[in-house]
């Protein structure tokens, strides 16, 4: 079985180019070109969703030449690359605390996600400027106010009115998470809806991750049991098709 939808944490550009005596910057440059085969790949498949992590709010903190570079190739994918995402029928949706950037990139991600809102194919989300903590903290300063405009009660407060307020509200919550470059952490991206997500680490880092690593992934997903707490005996039964 295909997940209907795969989140990533593209790590380890940085190591790949220091391997290669190269500045970090070079990592990262070809880390675009491993994002353009696995979106690719990811259409072919014709997998629902599919979300990036391209930079976190703890990333604000590399040295300045580096988050330059990252608002500088995030400014031009969605100016030069936002041709052929439409082309592919991708709908494109960012995600993340975009008061942090620059009012350009602001206005260009607002035209992107503007221009192919209304594709049917692969949901690509990037997570720019996000981290777990700034989801959740975000989802409850919106539960705050409506608390305190008299919408709800804290009664009301629940596990679907918090998903309701996530960054991912409007998807269905990743089925498969890869990590490469080795590292075995979350490190504060999707916390909520990783719950119950299978969880996939390989060594390779980022640049060296092709359509050949995806298949590795896919397989790994499909040989897993997803019981969601049930028993294995209940899911044979169909009790919780
Ligand atoms: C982590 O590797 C990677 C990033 C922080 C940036 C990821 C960005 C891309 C792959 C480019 C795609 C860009 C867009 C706008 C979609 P690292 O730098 O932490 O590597 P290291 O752990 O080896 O230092």
């Amino acid at each position: 079985m295909l997940p209907r939808h795969i989140a990533i944490i593209m790590d380890g550009n940085g190591r790949w180019a220091t391997q290669r005596f190269m500045p970090r910057i070079a990592g990262h440059k070809a880390g675009v070109d491993s994002v353009r085969k696995i979106v690719k790949a990811c259409v072919e498949k014709k997998i629902e969703v599919l979300t990036l992590w391209a930079f976190g709010n703890e990333n604000w903190k590399r040295p300045q030449q580096e988050v330059s570079f990252l608002m500088n190739l995030m400014t031009s994918m969605m100016e030069n690359e936002i041709k052929k995402i439409h082309e592919e029928n991708i709908q494109l949706h960012i995600i993340g605390d975009r008061s942090r950037l620059d009012k350009n990139l602001q206005q260009k991600i607002a035209q992107a996600e503007q221009l192919t809102a209304n594709n049917s194919g692969l949901k690509l989300i990037i997570a720019f400027s996000y981290s777990g903590y700034w989801d959740i903290t975000e989802a409850m300063r919106k539960i705050a106010v409506e608390i305190q405009e008299n919408r709800i009660t804290p009664t009301d407060i629940s596990p679907e009115l918090i998903q309701q307020k996530l960054a991912l509200a409007n998807f269905p919550d990743p089925d498969l998470f890869i990590r490469s470059s080795g590292e075995q952490r979350l490190s504060n991206f999707l916390l909520w809806n990783l719950a119950y997500t299978e969880l996939y680490f390989t060594n390779v880092f980022w640049p060296d991750f092709d359509v050949a690593e995806l298949e590795k992934a896919l397989l790994f997903f499909a040989s897993r049991e997803r019981r969601f707490g049930a028993t294995s005996e209940q899911l044979q039964a169909g009790q919780y098709a």
